[in-house]
């Protein structure tokens, strides 16, 4: 078959990338190796930026965010026992939106569907070849066993932290830049009403806290955990307290608990591939680069990259001209390394270090005190986490 577009990868950058083509009447065709119903069940991040909630509105994919989703206007920093609220609307008129990244899946699967988009799910030993040339192609197996062939113009990797497409980019034309982190988040999902109206960033001598939400009877929270931590040997007793340990303070501040139905530990890094092209293969979402979890901007940044290589691609499909995606690359990094530096910021600031000095513990409590000490902390912060402006 021949497409203008291959994407690999049928998570929410590769729908959404899929979803604004098809609606600028550029054929594509996308090939996911997961089936609908393991990518809707695994649970990610929840919260969507402004603009991240403007792109599923605007373009028609859904209004579920809004009439299910909840709108957040700041969220609360938390450290010597004390909440400070970072109010994002008055610091810098944005908000976010509380929506798990697995409905937005959803809701843009199921725009494809509608608009009969060809999404190839559970697709195996998927390979891209002649990256370089004008005809690079996807080969992979149907699930019955067909093998295809997809010839196309241009192809996008929009496979995850583990592309396949990323690993065609060879070694002597592309740097990965990472860091690792000597912990990682224990995550679960209980069944309890709200412990708070909207997200608290904990930061206690016991180690780092998230909590968050999902709706009125299923909350989602987080604590920072040794890598080899294993889940399941873990009470629900015990998992209760060691998060109400991280929250604890004069203001007497309880946990609603209830029964746990969801427990496993996440493990993270940061990840930059540069550049983010080669020949004729474009990388968007975790495929070109992974940020540790705390601040929320993966998803985000995932939909930032599709909104620069939608108007690249758009411009090169009706006038020719490649000047967008030659500047693609440089375009989507300038934004990446902004998040990387967010996420790598808000976690070490927020996360303890086993090998800490008395110094660099007082002096991380130094440095949250500074930013909800000064307005304009304040709004380095609200600005970064609600989404910088497109350039
Ligand atoms: C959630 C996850 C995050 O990493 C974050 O920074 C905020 C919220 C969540 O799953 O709700």
């Amino acid at each position: 078959v021949t497409t203008e577009v291959g994407i690999v990868g049928g998570g929410p950058a590769g729908l959404m990338l899929s979803h604004l083509l098809a609606k600028a009447g550029i054929d594509n065709i996308v090939v996911e190796k997961r089936d609908h119903e393991t990518i809707r069940t695994t649970h990610r991040a929840g919260i969507l930026e402004h603009g991240s909630v403007s792109l599923l509105t605007e373009s028609g994919v859904d209004t579920r965010v809004l009439n299910e989703g909840h709108r957040h206007d700041g969220i609360d920093l938390r450290f010597g026992g004390e909440s400070h609220r970072i109010d994002f609307r008055d610091l810098v008129g944005e908000s976010v939106w509380l929506y798990p990244q697995n409905e937005v899946f959803v809701d843009l699967a199921a725009s494809r569907e509608r608009d009969g988009g060809d999404v190839r799910y559970s697709a195996c030993d998927t390979e891209v070849l002649d990256i370089t040339t004008d005809t690079p192609k996807i080969r992979f197996t149907e699930s019955d066993g067909t093998p295809v062939e997809i010839r196309c113009r241009i192809l996008v990797g929009a496979d995850g932290s583990q592309s396949i497409c990323r690993k065609a980019i060879p070694g002597d034309v592309r740097t990965d830049h990472f860091i690792e982190y000597p912990f990682a988040w224990f995550g679960i999902l209980t069944e309890a009403p709200p412990s708070a109206p909207e997200l608290i960033y904990a930061r206690s001598d016991h180690g780092f806290a998230l909590i968050s939400q999902r709706n009125e009877s299923v909350q989602r929270m987080y604590f920072q955990c040794d890598p080899s931590e294993d889940a399941s040997t873990w009470s629900e007793e015990r998992i209760w307290d060691e998060l109400q340990k991280r929250v604890d303070g004069p203001d007497g501040f309880e946990l609603k608990r209830g029964p746990i139905f969801e427990q496993m530990v996440l493990p993270f890094r940061s990840y930059v591939c540069e550049p983010m092209r080669h020949g004729n293969l474009f990388l968007a979402g975790d495929a070109g680069h992974t940020v540790p979890p705390t601040g929320a901007k993966g998803l985000n940044l995932a939909l930032a990259d599709v909104r620069v290589l939608f108007r690249a691609l758009d411009s090169f499909f009706s006038t020719g001209s490649s000047d967008l995606l030659d500047a693609y690359s440089d375009t989507a990094l300038e934004r990446v390394w902004k998040a990387q530096n967010f996420s790598y910021w808000m976690t070490s600031m927020l996360h303890t270090r086993e090998d800490a000095t008395l110094f660099e513990n007082k002096r991380a409590l130094g440095e949250l005190a500074a930013v909800v000490g000064s307005r304009y902390g304040q709004q380095y912060l609200a600005e970064a986490y609600t989404g910088w402006p497109d350039r």
